[in-house]
This record gives C-alpha cells, sequence and structure tokens, in this order.
C-alpha cells in the first residue's frame, strides 16, 4: 500500500462520516480509497484492478468511465450547469428529460418531479399523494403501507417508509404514519405454505390491513418489484399485480419505487408494467437514471393525480414544494445522455441475453453446503447464507460469514456487498460471458476459502 493511500486512509478515518458507517469495525478496518473505473473493473488507489460486481451501489448500469457522459457533462457545464426551475424558469434539459421519461414510463405516467436521490424522490411521493388527497376533500388518507425487508432512503420520511427494523434502532421515525405488512420472502417467510398459497396470504394480509385502518385513512402502499437492500427478495408469481388490484379496490394508491430496477438492471428501462403487469400511480427512480455519474432522482405521477393537484386553489396557487437542485440542468443532461447510451449500446438487451448464462453458473452455488439460496432476476443477485440447509438459521453474526466471503472475494479481484446474511451481486449492465465466468469462480472459491476459515468441511 502505498504512502499516499495510508494518508488518505487516515484523513478519511479521522474526518469523513461514512454512510451507513460501522462504528464497530471502522478504526481496524482502513477503507479502500476507490480511485478509477473503467467499464466494468474499478481501481483503487494503488492500482489493485477489480470486477465491479456491485456497480458502485446498484446503480453505474453503463459503466465506469464513460468518455462520452465526460463530454456531456463539459459541454453542459460550460453552456449552464445550472438554473432554477422554480415557477415558470426551466431548461431543455429538464424538460426534455420529462418527456423521455413519459415516453418510457407505462400508461398515463406523464409527469415528472425531480430530487436529488431515491429518498428524496420518495419523499416527494408522499407528499404529493397526502397534496392530492387533501384536494380532493380526503384530508383522512394519510397512512401508508409498506413492507418489513422493503428499503426506501434514509431522509426521516424515507427511513420510516423502510421495513428493514434493524436500521431503526436508536432512530425516531414519523410517529403512526407507516404501517408494515409481511415480506414477500418465500425462502423464510412461506412456512408450510406453497409459492401460491404464500402468495394469496400476502394479497389477504394486505387487504385486511388497509380494512383494519380503514380504507378512508390509507393514502398508499409502496413497493419494490423486488426488494433489494432488503435481500433481494423477489415476490411471488401473481403478486405485483393482484396487490396493484387490492389497492384499486380501495382507492390506495400504488408507489413503485423502482430506484434499483429501473434502466436495465432487470433488463427493462421501466420493469412495474413490462416485467410484472401493473401500472403504478406513482414511479420513483434514481441510480440507474444517470448511472450514478450525477445525483438526480426523478417522482413521477399519473394524469389522475396531476389534474387534481394541477388546480389552483383560491387562497394561494402554489405547490409549495421544490428543491434548489430539482431539476438540475447538468444533471438532467446526463441522465438523458445516459439514457440514450443504454438504448443505443443495446445494455438491457445484453442484460436479456447474459442473464440466462450468469444465473446458470450462480446457480451451481446452491450445491455448497452453507448456500441456502441464489435468488433475484437478471442482474440482481442476492446469495444467502445459512449455517443448516435445513432448518435454514443463519450463522452466528460474531462469525461474520457475509463479510468473510466479501474478503475472499475482494482478494480476488471482485466487489460484491454483505449484507446480513447475503452477498449482493449487482453488476453493471455491460458484464460480458468472460466476467460472469471470473464472478462464479471468484465467488466459489471464496465461499469455500471461508467455509475452511471457520471449519466446515465439503
Ligand atoms: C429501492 C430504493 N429506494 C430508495 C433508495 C434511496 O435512494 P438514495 O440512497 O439515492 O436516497 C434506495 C437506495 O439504495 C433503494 O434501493
Amino acid at each position: 500500500m502505498s504512502k499516499n493511500t495510508e494518508v488518505i486512509q487516515q484523513k478519511d478515518m479521522q474526518y469523513y462520516m461514512h454512510n451507513y458507517a460501522n462504528f464497530k469495525t471502522y478504526k481496524e478496518d482502513r477503507s479502500v480509497i476507490y480511485a478509477k473505473g473503467e467499464k466494468h473493473f474499478i481501481y483503487d488507489n494503488d492500482g489493485n484492478r477489480y470486477l465491479d460486481g456491485l456497480a458502485g451501489l446498484w446503480c453505474v448500469n453503463i459503466g465506469h468511465g464513460n468518455k462520452e457522459i465526460a463530454q456531456c457533462m463539459a459541454e453542459q457545464a460550460q453552456k449552464l450547469a445550472y438554473y432554477n426551475t422554480f415557477g415558470d424558469s426551466s431548461t431543455a434539459p429538464a424538460a426534455e428529460l420529462a418527456a423521455k421519461l413519459a415516453a418510457l414510463a407505462p400508461g398515463t405516467l406523464n409527469h415528472t418531479f425531480y430530487g436529488t436521490g431515491g429518498s428524496m424522490a420518495n419523499d416527494s411521493a408522499i407528499k404529493i399523494i397526502h397534496y392530492y388527497f387533501n384536494m380532493l376533500g380526503k384530508p383522512n388518507k394519510k397512512k401508508v403501507i409498506s413492507r418489513n425487508l422493503g428499503y426506501h432512503g434514509s431522509t426521516f420520511l424515507a427511513h420510516t417508509l423502510t421495513g428493514i427494523q434493524p436500521t431503526h434502532d436508536h432512530f425516531d421515525l414519523v410517529k403512526d404514519l407507516v404501517h408494515y405488512v409481511t415480506a414477500p420472502y418465500t425462502y423464510h417467510e412461506a412456512g408450510d405454505k406453497n409459492e401460491e398459497e404464500f402468495c394469496d396470504f400476502l394479497v389477504q394480509e394486505l387487504e385486511d390491513k388497509i380494512l383494519e385502518l380503514g380504507a378512508d385513512n390509507v393514502a398508499c402502499f409502496i413497493a419494490e418489484p423486488i426488494l433489494g437492500a432488503g435481500g433481494v427478495i423477489v415476490p411471488p408469481e401473481g403478486y405485483h399485480k393482484r396487490t396493484w388490484e387490492v389497492c384499486k379496490k380501495y382507492d390506495v394508491l400504488y408507489i413503485s419505487d423502482e430506484v434499483v430496477t429501473a434502466f436495465g438492471r432487470l433488463g427493462h428501462m421501466v420493469t412495474s408494467y413490462n416485467k410484472f403487469d401493473f401500472e403504478p400511480d406513482v414511479l420513483v427512480m434514481a441510480k440507474g437514471l444517470s448511472s450514478g455519474y450525477i445525483p438526480i432522482g426523478a417522482t413521477m405521477i399519473s394524469d389522475e393525480i396531476f389534474d387534481v393537484i394541477s388546480r389552483p386553489k383560491s387562497d394561494n396557487p402554489y405547490f409549495s414544494h421544490g428543491f434548489t437542485y430539482g431539476g438540475h440542468a447538468l444533471a438532467c443532461a446526463v441522465a438523458l445522455k445516459n439514457i440514450e447510451i443504454i438504448e443505443r449500446e443495446k445494455l438491457c438487451e445484453n442484460v436479456l441475453e447474459q442473464s440466462p448464462y450468469f444465473w446458470e453458473e450462480m446457480k451451481k452455488l446452491e450445491d455448497l453446503p452453507i448456500v441456502g439460496e441464489v435468488r433475484g432476476s437478471h442482474y440482481m443477485m442476492g446469495i444467502e447464507f445459512v449455517a443448516d440447509k435445513k432448518t435454514k438459521a443463519h450463522f452466528d453474526p460474531e462469525i461474520d460469514i457475509t463479510k468473510r466471503i466479501y474478503k475472499n472475494c475482494k482478494e480476488r479481484g471482485l466487489i460484491l456487498r454483505p449484507i446480513d446474511s447475503v452477498c449482493i451481486i449487482s453488476p453493471p449492465l455491460t458484464y460480458d460471458r468472460e466476467a460472469i465466468e471470473r464472478t462464479a469462480h471468484i465467488v466459489k472459491e471464496s465461499v469455500l476459502a471461508a467455509m475452511e476459515e471457520v471449519e466446515i468441511k465439503v
């Protein structure tokens, strides 16, 4: 390790409080300082190269170091990096991107409100929905139904929407706003039920929850099509459409949080409609929208919502919600260029083409005694580790099995992300056969090495 790296690490430890900082280990586990990226490879400050099995954080969909994006940034920055889009100001990139998103999104999702990331986009979704029901003269329709293990962000409101209970420890939440239902986690939650019965249970539970809270009090249901940070959980077949139908029955709006799944990760630009056959009332996007080159998030709303909220009130005509950097010209220009690249380079098609081989290779890991399940879809994958395949019991947290696997993968040149008992893989959409082969090989070797470390015999 170079001296320069040590200096950066020292400053990093002393002055920079990380996202999701681990205050137990941050003094021993010096940070890896990433310095450069190229397509699906990432380099640390000492020049070591890794396959980026995580696409930064499920976001660098077009891959790192894209020169076209850099050029687009430079051109837009020289022309006009920023102007506010409050009231009657706008810019061409903000308008063009909104029009492009309307063309990509299903049904009547034709109106985009911008922010700078996924949490903010979810906050906006809730505020807009509350405003909508206020305008309709239904001020009690305020409660939100979310799911255990759902992840919707870290602002005060988005953290409350998030159903990963340990993340709530020692924080306060928005009181009595959000109510959680069971995660559609067949592997752990289905018990004796088969997938169909489990789906029936989940759909009924949602309906019961709406009735328990009172349909007149429930504003919306928020759900990721595939739960990401909660452990890459794929709901049972038919779940999306059936939960959407329950929502429609009770005038409960459906927010589809596609912060991770949109822009190609599952082989489609938008998955709610194209893959799961339903049309949400609100669609939330971020991450792959700019492939992480610049912070941007989008909350798309239907014509039906827009028609109501855009009626000027007699007392105050303003929709008093907006951010300095919402509709940022440079960010919107980058997002437009990013979408152009995904389409032109046929990255969705690459995901659809490579996925069968990717899954065939990765599913083989289930033969290992500590791999409980390899699940997900296309370029969104979670590998769950268990100490006992029959009971599905997890390892003692002290063993930190997934962190061991993460470290072993890193030593062998692959970055993935350990979250509790699951290792997450969600690579750039440029991942090709060679990268897939190498990933499968490294993960297997790393799991075997971890088993040896904790003295588990094959
Ligand atoms: C599904 C989902 N929604 C929302 C968010 C929050 O996005 P951000 O971190 O950009 O605020 C994330 C972040 O990982 C996410 O995975």
